[in-house]
C-alpha cells in the first residue's frame, strides 16, 4: 500500500498542505524546526489514531487555531482515502475536544476501527528506548503492531484498560463494612480476565513471531549473536503448548488469571491496587544469553532494535498480504554502512517516507530513486 497524497490543514506548523507522494522512497529534508517529523507524524496518525510522539491531538492544531484535519489519498485494494478532523474543547463541545475519522468516506462510530487501514511502521532514534527504557515501551510496541493486525487487540485494550481503572478506584476505597463491594471486585475480575488473557495470550504468540523474525535479521549482520525474547508476565506460566492456537493460549492463561485474582483478593484489597494482570507484562530481550539492557554495547543494541522493527515490518506484511508505509524519522544519521544496507536490503519495495537534515548523508542508492521535498518553515518545495 501506499500513500499517495497528504492534505493537511492547521496541523501543528502547516497551515495547509497539498503533496502528492511517489510510491517508492519520498525524501523531506531540510533544517531542524522546519516541519519534516510533523509530514511522518499526520501519516501515523492516520494508521492508529494518535501521534507517535504521543502528544496531545490540541498540540497538533496549528497555534491559534481551533481545529486540525488530515486526509490521505491511499493506493490500496482496501483502503482508498482516511480522513481524521479534530476540534478543540470550547463551549459546547467535550472537554478533550471532539475527534472524528473517515475511512472511504464513510465515518467510523468509534476511532478503534482505523487499526488496519492503513498499515505503518515508524523508525527513530527514540527507538533504542526499546532496549533501554522500562517495560510499558515494549507492550506499547507490540500492542501497537497487534492492534493493527488484529483490531480486535486494540478494543480488548480499551476495554481492560477502563476497567482496571475502576477496579483501583474501588480498592483504593474498599471497605468490608460497605455491602456489595467484594461482589462488585468479583465482577471487574471476571471481565478483567477475559479481557487480559486475550491481551496476554495475543503478546505472547506474537513476541514468538517477532523473535523468529527478529533474530533472522541481527544475525544478518552480526554473525553468531543470538538474539532472543522472552515473555514474562506475573500471572501465569503457560511456556508451550501443542499448538499455536490463539484461544487455546487465551483459554489455558484464563484459568491461571482466575485463579491468581480470586486467590490474591485479599492481597489486592490490603495493597489497594490491582497487582496482576497484563499492565505488567514485560518482553526480555538477550543477546546470546545475556540481558541486552544490561550488558549490550550501544551498537549490539542498536543492531537489535533496528532488527526489531524490519521483523515488525515484514510480520505486518506476512498476516495482511499488505506492504506498511515505512516512516524512516532522521535515523540515516545513526546508522554506520552495514546497518544501513540492512535497512535498504530489508525494506525494498516498501514505500518509504523518510526525514532528513542532511541530504549527502543519504545513501546514493536512495537519493538517486528518491522524490525530494525541500522543507521550509511548513512548506514543501518539490526539487
Ligand atoms: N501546534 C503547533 N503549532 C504551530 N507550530 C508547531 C506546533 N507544533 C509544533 N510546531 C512547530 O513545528 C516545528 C517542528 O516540526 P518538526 O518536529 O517536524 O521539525 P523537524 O523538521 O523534524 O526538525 P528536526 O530536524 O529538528 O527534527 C517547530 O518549528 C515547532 O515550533
Ligand atoms: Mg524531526
Amino acid at each position: 500500500m501506499f500513500v499517495s497524497k497528504i492534505e493537511l490543514q492547521n496541523f501543528r506548523n502547516y497551515e495547509t498542505l497539498s503533496a502528492e507522494l511517489g510510491s517508492g522512497v519520498n525524501v523531506f529534508y531540510g533544517n531542524n524546526g522546519q516541519g519534516k517529523t510533523n509530514i511522518l507524524e499526520s501519516v501515523f496518525l492516520c494508521a492508529i489514531g494518535r501521534s507517535f510522539r504521543f502528544s496531545k491531538d490540541a498540540d497538533l492544531v496549528m497555534n491559534g487555531r481551533d481545529n486540525y484535519s488530515v486526509s490521505l489519498s491511499v493506493g490500496d485494494d482496501i483502503t482508498n482515502d482516511i480522513s481524521i478532523k479534530y476540534r478543540t474543547g470550547q463551549q459546547g463541545l467535550p472537554a478533550g475536544g471532539e475527534k472524528s475519522a473517515r475511512v472511504n468516506g464513510l465515518y467510523l462510530r468509534r476511532l478503534g476501527h482505523l487499526m488496519g487501514n492503513l498499515l505503518s511502521v515508524i523508525f527513530s532514534p527514540e527507538d533504542l528506548e526499546i532496549v533501554n527504557d522500562g517495560p510499558s515501551v515494549r507492550r506499547k510496541l507490540l500492542d501497537i503492531v497487534i492492534s493493527q493486525i488484529y483490531p480486535s487487540h486494540y478494543f480488548d485494550l480499551q476495554q481492560y484498560n477502563k476497567i482496571i481503572s475502576q477496579k483501583n478506584v474501588l480498592l483504593r476505597d474498599f471497605s468490608t463494612e460497605k455491602s456489595g463491594l467484594s461482589e462488585l471486585l468479583d465482577v471487574y475480575n471476571e471481565q478483567l480476565s477475559a479481557a487480559g488473557s486475550r491481551i496476554s495470550a495475543r503478546r505472547l504468540l506474537f513476541s514468538r513471531e517477532l523473535e523468529e523474525y527478529a533474530s533472522l535479521k541481527n544475525s544478518e549482520i552480526s554473525a553468531g549473536e543470538q538474539l532472543s525474547f522472552q515473555y514474562y508476565s506475573n500471572f501465569f506460566t503457560v511456556s508451550a503448548l501443542e499448538t499455536d492456537n490463539f484461544e487455546d493460549y487465551s483459554k489455558k492463561i484464563q484459568s491461571e488469571f482466575d485463579e491468581i485474582l480470586s486467590s490474591r483478593k485479599t492481597r489486592e484489597i490490603e495493597r489497594a491496587h490491582a497487582l496482576y494482570g497484563p499492565q505488567n507484562d514485560d518482553l526480555l530481550i538477550s543477546l546470546s544469553g545475556m540481558d541486552l539492557r544490561r550488558f549490550g554495547s550501544q551498537g549490539q543494541k542498536r543492531t537489535a532494535v533496528l532488527s526489531i522493527k524490519l521483523a515488525e515490518t515484514l510480520l505486518l506484511y506476512k498476516h495482511t498480504g499488505r506492504k506498511p508505509v515505512l516512516l524512516l524519522d532522521d535515523v540515516f544519521s545513526e546508522l554506520d554502512e552495514t546497518r544501513c544496507s540492512l535497512l535498504l536490503g530489508s525494506t525494498e519495495g516498501f514505500q518509504t517516507l523518510l526525514t532528513t537534515a542532511n541530504l549527502s548523508e543519504l545513501p546514493r542508492k536512495v537519493r538517486d530513486n528518491a522524490k525530494i521535498f525541500f522543507v521550509k518553515s511548513g512548506t514543501l518545495k518539490l526539487i
